[in-house]
């Protein structure tokens, strides 16, 4: 950073144990992000923290000056080493770590199956999974919405995906995405990226041996995707994709893309339906007026409702960019490889955009679109979530499903918290306890 434009400079790092403790606070941990608020509430909007193996990190917590990091040229903010720690789960070869113009030519292949006609195709789907899930559920006795809505996120997504539905494939599929999922939420993950950015490590055994069991299965389907025609699921699309040279993708991309979608495809969603859960049955006359949409098949109140719990429960409250050169970020000055970390639960809770900001309301989003800086649960930019309509479609049918077939009453008359422990994707503390009765009998 440079004299004179200096965001306050808070954290000194000291090298072995605190220094896992100054990873967290920077990059991941909600310990470390509750950290990470307290000084912006102090020391306002943009706070410096030099961090080990992770360089300076800039947290920032103002919908200007995000507009202008979702906004700046590709060459000038690194979007894939902004999120590199990603790099050690999905793989060094997912879009998601990818620069320009790389990023953007991969992004054009998985975007039109998340987009568009093809998610009206994924309701009956998203429908069937939750009546089927719905039919496992405990009874009358408490049972943890996240829990659950993990189970049924990842049938979906692997559905998706993999366009397999038979029962016993999809779960075979989903179950080593659920390990590499640990290991992403793990408290090893941030800090074996530090060390490998300081050339300290590089062999992680439990990782290569779930992509050792992802390969055995994955690679055998890309096999047979392979010149199949009429064929609509991702795994199909990427498997035929052509390249510019006129070949196609890799297995090893291809595996990594897939990596990317089935992870970054339903831990978020699921974070969400149990925030939306929580926030919704304790706001009776929100639930009142949702299932009334979920019996009448509209969505607009239902789109407020998840704007707005996406709004003041972002699933995933941080994201990255890095700077190429000396950067100006507002009135600041960056030095050449800084990592500008964005806080986007911070940025949602603008009191001049949202009046009281901590309130929930979703009559706020009723007949506007959410704003596109100032709302972010999805990030911004060229790297905006691709996921991000997916998901909504996806919460939508669950939640309706949900409704329709079941009742739900919360076990505490107290709201969630945010757990405290470290990870990248924030959940309910108790996540989200419940006590459920179907309908119709089981
Ligand atoms: C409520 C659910 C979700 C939330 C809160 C969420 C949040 C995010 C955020 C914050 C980013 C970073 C954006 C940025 O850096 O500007 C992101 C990126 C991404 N998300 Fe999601 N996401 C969700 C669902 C999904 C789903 C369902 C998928 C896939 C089916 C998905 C796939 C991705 C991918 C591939 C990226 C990287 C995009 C790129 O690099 O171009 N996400 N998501």
């Amino acid at each position: 950073m440079l004299a004179g434009m200096r965001p306050p400079s808070l954290l000194t790092v000291k090298p072995l144990s605190p220094m896992f403790g100054g990873l967290y606070a920077a990059a991941y941990g909600l310990g470390g992000q509750a950290l990470v608020h307290r000084l912006v509430a102090h020391y306002g909007p943009v706070v410096s923290l030099p961090v080990l193996g992770f360089g300076n990190v800039v947290a920032v917590a103002d919908a200007t000056l995000a507009k202008q990091v979702f906004t700046e040229k590709p060459d000038v903010l690194l979007g894939g080493e902004g999120v590199g720690p990603a790099a050690a789960i999905y793989g060094r070869r997912s879009m998601f770590v990818q620069e320009e113009p790389e990023h953007l030519r991969r992004r054009r292949i998985l975007t039109p199956p998340l987009h568009g006609q093809a998610l009206a195709e994924y309701v009956p789907i998203i429908e069937a999974a939750t009546r089927s899930a719905m039919h496992t559920w405990p009874v009358g006795r408490p049972m943890r919405i996240l829990g659950v809505a993990r189970e049924l996120t990842l049938d979906v997504i692997v559905q998706v995906i993999f366009g397999v539905h038979e029962p016993a494939a999809v779960r075979r599929l989903g179950r080593p995405y659920k390990e590499l999922l640990e290991l992403a939420l793990s408290d090893e993950t941030p800090v074996r990226y530090a060390l490998r950015r300081v050339g300290v490590l590089r062999m992680w055994g439990r990782l290569a041996r779930v992509n050792r069991r992802i390969d055995e299965l994955v690679l055998p389907l890309i096999a047979e995707a392979r010149g199949e025609r009429g064929r609509a699921d991702v795994l199909a699309i990427l498997a035929n994709a052509t390249t510019e040279d006129g070949g196609g993708l890799s297995d090893n991309v291809i595996r990594a893309d897939l990596s990317t979608l089935m992870l970054a495809g339903h831990e978020t969603t699921a974070t969400t339906l149990a925030w939306l859960v929580d926030l919704v049955l304790h706001h009776p006359q929100v639930l009142a007026r949702l299932r009334g949409e979920a019996e009448s098949g509209q969505t607009e109140y239902t789109q407020a409702v998840i704007n707005e719990t996406l709004r003041l429960r972002p699933a995933a409250p941080i994201t990255g960019r890095m700077t190429v050169g000396r950067y100006r970020l507002g009135d600041y000055t960056l030095d050449p490889g800084t990592r500008i970390v964005l806080l986007l639960d911070a940025v949602n809770r603008d009191p001049l955009t949202y009046p009281d900001p901590n309130e929930f309301r979703p009559e706020r989003f009723l007949g506007q679109r959410p704003h596109p800086y100032a709302w972010i649960p999805f990030g911004g930019g060229l790297k905006r979530c691709i996921g991000a309509s997916f998901s909504m479609c996806e919460l939508t049918a669950m939640l309706h499903t949900m409704l329709r077939h079941g009742d739900f009453q919360p076990v505490s008359d107290r709201l969630e918290t945010p757990s405290s422990r470290a990870a990248p994707v924030v959940v309910p503390r108790h996540g989200t306890l419940v006590s459920f009765t179907p309908s119709l009998p089981h």
